[in-house]
């Protein structure tokens, strides 16, 4: 595998650039591409086997593009299809639901709090993941399917919206929890509406965490590149001009192709 070869990032739209901005940020000279399924969003309410298909279309589209390593932002792919499909390409795959439950189980936490989609809700992936590391760490999980599509449609100052965001957190308040985990890519942009009703601590972004670790992996197997020789591309599946608009939070997303992907 060249070094020079790309990195891939996907996410059903424009979540994963919470975790692109950050790789881009702390690894400025790789060459970067970014595809957002928006013709498929949301994840989160599709089964393992839709899921598992057009996971493997976007892989397979990184395939073609060579890519040394492919990051799965998205928590709800990472926890339904990742075991299905980690050892079937030959690049590197980073799934962001496991390399985050491990950083945050040897945090010392006691009660921790997931918001993530239905999807992820029902696997359990992050409550299993973490309590393979400590057992004895009490995890609540609460899906916030709304959430998704609240901004994806920019409408988190919207009343509706934030009682919906209000509500999910009262809930997750009741179990004195440590620290809660934002286990859905979009989430962070709604950390300023959360944050008016409890300190901005209490929340984890777990894009943070996932780069470092990548970063680790990427320096350990001799993959980072030295000299960028392109600027990121971003393709989408449908309505690029949407997905710029609503990518301004994270990254500003300055063009982006429309791609049918399998
Ligand atoms: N952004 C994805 C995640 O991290 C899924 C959002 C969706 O499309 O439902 O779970």
């Amino acid at each position: 595998m060249k070094k020079n070869c790309p990195i891939g990032v996907f996410d059903s739209g424009v979540g994963g650039l919470s975790v692109f901005s950050q790789l881009v940020k702390l690894l400025p000279n790789e060459n970067y591409l970014y595809f957002g399924d928006t013709k498929n969003l949301p994840y989160g309410d599709k089964t393992k086997e839709e899921l598992i298909e057009i996971t493997s279309k976007i892989f397979d589209f990184f395939k073609g593009k060579n890519v040394k390593a492919v990051i799965m932002a998205c928590n709800t792919t990472s926890a339904l299809t990742y075991e299905t499909l980690k050892d079937k390409y030959d690049f590197k795959i980073y799934p962001v639901v496991q390399n985050v439950a491990k950083q945050i189980a040897n945090e010392g936490h006691h009660n921790i709090g997931v918001f993530a989609t239905q999807g992820t809700i029902n696997s359990h992936a992050y409550k299993n993941e973490i309590q393979k590391y400590n057992s004895d760490i009490n995890v609540f999980e609460i899906a916030c399917p709304q959430w998704v599509q609240i901004v994806e449609n920019e409408l988190q100052d919207d009343k509706k919206s934030i009682e919906n965001i209000k509500q999910h957190l009262d809930e997750m308040l009741k179990n004195k929890v440590d620290k809660i985990i934002l286990g859905c890519t979009h989430y962070p942009y709604l950390l300023q509406t959360l944050s008016k009703f409890t300190p901005e601590n209490l929340f984890i972004n777990p894009a943070k965490y996932f780069a470092h670790s990548i970063i680790d992996d990427l320096k350990t197997n001799d993959l980072l590149n030295n000299e960028k020789t392109s600027e990121p591309i971003f393709f989408v599946s449908s309505n690029p001009p949407q997905f710029i608009s609503s990518s301004k939070l994270f990254y500003d997303v300055k063009t982006a192709q429309e791609i049918l992907i399998g």
